[in-house]
């Protein structure tokens, strides 16, 4: 599964299962782009990301929802990494509540960080993708995406639009060896889910065939396939990575 020396931005590389995904690419000896708000833990996984093997990894503070500050970070990337080969969407928030308490405000949040931001990093990679006729996306989406979850109107509306982008992106990209696909974690031990109650978590493992919390490595080994050269020829698809949760 080579991702060598291949030119990976990773979106939300800060923490949690992004930093997972940068670090997993860059074992396999990808170099790096990671974007996030929050630049201390950025600093942390970029240490980790050249630990692990990465002949280059370079932090960029970025915010998914910028479509200006987008097209100067990507340009920015090109001109130290000297392309853009995979792109992994993964940043994404949360902002829970039913639907009948739900504010407006947490919707547009919800929706602009994860389905706009995820449409406006494609856009612009899809661009450096596309002038050299090789390329992967690789989304995050989730099992709220696939299934609804109660509390989760916005973040799961926000998730099955990442679906329905990735398959479009995988359409209109494909004559240029373009590769889009998205992976749906289910419930995974990071900080966003390190704050729900315990009794939603135990709930949630109930449900849960495998009978445990994912890593956000188990998540990060899916990532690093979709972005091989071994996954050439899958375009389209969703694999969700979660215990056997929804299927
Ligand atoms: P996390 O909250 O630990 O990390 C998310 C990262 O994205 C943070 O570093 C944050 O600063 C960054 N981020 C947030 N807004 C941003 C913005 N506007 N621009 C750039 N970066 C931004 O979350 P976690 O758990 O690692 O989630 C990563 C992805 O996986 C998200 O898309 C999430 O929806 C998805 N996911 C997580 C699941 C879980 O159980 N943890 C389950 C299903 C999906």
């Amino acid at each position: 599964m080579s991702v060598t020396d291949r030119v990976a931005i990773v979106t939300g590389g800060g923490r949690g299962i992004g930093r997972a995904i940068a670090v997993r690419l860059a074992r396999g000896g990808a170099k790096v782009a990671l974007m996030d708000v929050l630049e201390e833990p950025m600093a942390e996984t970029v240490k980790l990301c050249t630990e692990a093997g990465s002949p280059l990894a370079k932090a960029y503070k970025l915010d998914v929802t910028d479509e200006e500050a987008i097209e100067k970070t990507l340009e920015a990337v090109n001109e130290a990494f000297g392309s853009i080969d995979i792109l992994v969407n993964n940043a994404g928030i949360t902002r829970d509540d039913l639907l009948m308490r739900m504010e407006t405000r947490a919707w547009d949040l919800v929706l602009a960080v994860n389905l706009k931001g995820t449409f406006l990093m494609t856009r612009t990679a899809s661009r450096y993708m596309m002038r050299q006729r090789r390329g992967r996306i690789v989304n995050i989406a989730s099992v709220s995406g696939l299934a609804g979850n109660a509390g989760q109107a916005n973040y799961s509306a926000s998730k099955a639009g990442v679906v329905g982008l990735t398959k479009t992106t995988a359409r209109e990209l494909a004559a240029r060896n373009v590769t889009a696909n998205a992976v749906a974690p289910g419930f995974i031990r990071t900080d966003m889910t390190d704050v729900l109650p315990p009794a939603v978590k135990e709930k949630a493992l109930a449900n849960i065939p495998l009978r445990r919390m994912g890593e956000a490595e188990d998540v990060a080994e899916a990532v690093a396939f979709f972005a091989s050269d071994a996954a050439a020829y899958i375009t389209g698809q969703v694999v969700a990575v979660d215990g056997g949760m929804v299927m």
